[in-house]
């Protein structure tokens, strides 16, 4: 792997948001987040834009992800026989001894910012906005597991037995964060990682590897602890998942694909975070400032393409009747600059794909009873670049109402109270990430005892889940396997096996 890119032309910024104040000392459980860079400061500025300028050419993971395509079964095999001894050796140290090369990964990938910045801009459309705090979370994830490798070690009566050999298939649309959220913790559980990057954002992928696998090097630890895979286009993905050196699939993707998955190989042990239909409640009882605000980034930001992404606004009685929040969201969304990365003032870059099927689907026609308070329009010949669309009358029981569409979309229903609103929210498959913005305490209360989702937000946006403050992860359809969480205390005890130690009663 290649450092170069660190001393290249571009200053480092300050990331300090005030540099004139003491270090804080280090919280108890010795973590701390990593700030993201705040884009008022001049220097930060000027930073951010010469790392644009470099994305019309970037290059970055290119030549990593061309060499990481496996032909053929032999390939295949070899990879695997590899990673299985490289496993072995990886998962004899300590936990605290892998802790050590975690940490190690993080500064790494903090002084791959500026890199990642760029490649996920070039290959996946991502403002600078959106990937920073991606950046910033694949950091904290490094250094969080870190501390969490440490406890495997600790636990009274037990010993964690790791994995060999962990297959990671992270999605394409948090193409750092998520990938290198799933290979930091199964590394930090001591088993060796093959992972194959989405494909259209395989290159973020490579980079995010590559500066992991610097960690491993100045570590002494064998190259094929961390392999990056490229499957070619006559497949192999049944033959990835479903081979007999792996011991566990860690997925990110949609529900089908877990299906998939267990189909290839039906003893698989699988940690799957899948699919959502989430939805906002707005009361009358809320900041309606804020709650457009929030609902209008929570559906709109990196084009709505998140798992987590409101795709719903239900408003409860007065809220529902009143124009003044429906004025209030089409104002705060028609003022969004849509554009490509490149261009500094853009607040809603491009979708990853040409859509085609659910999803232009979903852009350009309407169900019974449905009409566009603000109608989706394509601005460009390359089919990628969309305006935000909002359309509204959603019936409960609908196909927009019930079916994930991971696009620039917001569809916006009505419930008499809130009891009637939960009920539609819950009345999806999914429940991964739920919000509701009101000020009164008891609507508070009686939403979240009866809301139906892994990550409950109250006035606050539904996405950007920030790790261990909310470990993320859903319910119902938007799991599978142990339901543990990203970013979360126990994300790694399921990620191997335990034995009681000798001795123990
Ligand atoms: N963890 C990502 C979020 O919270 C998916 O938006």
């Amino acid at each position: 792997a290649s450092l170069a890119n660190l001393d290249d032309e571009i200053p480092a910024p300050n990331r300090s948001q005030d540099r004139s104040r003491p270090e804080e000392p280090a919280p108890p459980h010795g973590f701390r987040n990593t700030p993201d860079t705040d884009p008022s400061l001049p220097a930060n500025l000027a930073w951010g834009r010469a790392i644009l300028d470099r994305v019309p050419g970037s290059t970055l993971g290119k030549d990593a992800v061309a060499a990481a395509t496996l032909h053929d079964a032999e390939a295949l095999d070899a990879v695997m026989d590899t990673a299985a001894e490289a496993g072995a050796a990886w998962g004899a140290l300590t936990g605290a001894k892998r802790a050590e090369i975690l940490h190690r990964a993080g500064d790494l990938l903090e002084a791959r910012r500026a890199d990642l910045l760029e490649v996920m801009a070039a290959e996946a459309g991502k403002t600078l906005d959106q990937g920073d705090p991606e950046v910033s979370e694949a950091v904290d994830f490094a250094h969080y597991y870190a501390e969490r490798a440490r406890e495997l070690d600790a636990v009274d009566g037990a010993v964690f037995i790791p994995s060999r050999v962990t297959v990671v298939t992270p999605p394409w649309n948090f193409p750092v964060a998520i990938p290198a959220g799933s290979t930091l913790a199964a590394l930090a559980a001591g088993s060796a990682v093959v992972i194959k990057p989405a494909h259209p954002a395989a290159r973020c992928g490579a980079v995010m590897v590559e500066a992991v696998r610097v960690a491993l090097a100045e570590a002494g630890m064998p190259r094929d602890v961390l392999r990056l895979v490229q499957l070619n286009e006559h497949g192999l993905g049944r033959e990835l998942i479903a081979h007999p050196a792996v011991d566990r699939v860690i997925l990110t993707g949609g529900y089908e694909t877990a299906e998939l998955f267990r189909s290839f190989r039906p003893d698989l042990p699988l940690l799957a975070e899948t699919s959502g239909k989430n939805a906002i409640i707005v009361t009358p009882d809320a900041d309606f400032d804020l709650a457009a605000r929030d609902v209008a980034y929570s559906a709109f930001g990196h084009a709505g393409q998140k798992c987590s992404a409101a795709s719903l606004v239900i408003l409860v009685g007065s809220a529902a009747r009143s124009r003044r929040f429906r004025n209030q969201l089409v104002d705060a969304v028609t003022s969004l600059k849509v554009g490509y990365p490149q261009d500094p003032a853009t607040q809603m870059g491009p979708v990853i794909e040409a859509p085609a099927g659910k999803l232009l689907a979903g852009l350009t026609t309407l169900g019974d009873g449905e009409s566009w308070l603000l109608k989706p329009e394509q601005l460009d010949g390359t089919g990628k670049l969309w305006s935000p669309g909002i359309r509204t009358g959603v019936r409960p029981g609908s196909h927009y109402h019930l079916t994930e569409f991971f696009g620039p979309i917001l569809g916006v229903m009505t419930a008499a109270d809130l009891a009637e609103a939960v009920e539609i929210q819950n009345e999806v498959d999914y429940g991964l990430t739920a919000g509701l913005h009101s000020l009164d305490r008891e609507e508070i209360g009686y939403w979240l005892d009866h809301v139906q989702a892994g990550n409950l937000y109250v006035n606050r946006g539904i996405t950007g889940a920030i790790v261990r403050r909310q470990p993320f992860g859903g319910w119902k359809k938007s799991a599978v396997g142990p339901g543990t969480k990203a970013g979360g205390p126990n994300y790694l005890v399921g990620l191997g096996s335990w034995t009681s130690a000798p001795g123990a009663a």
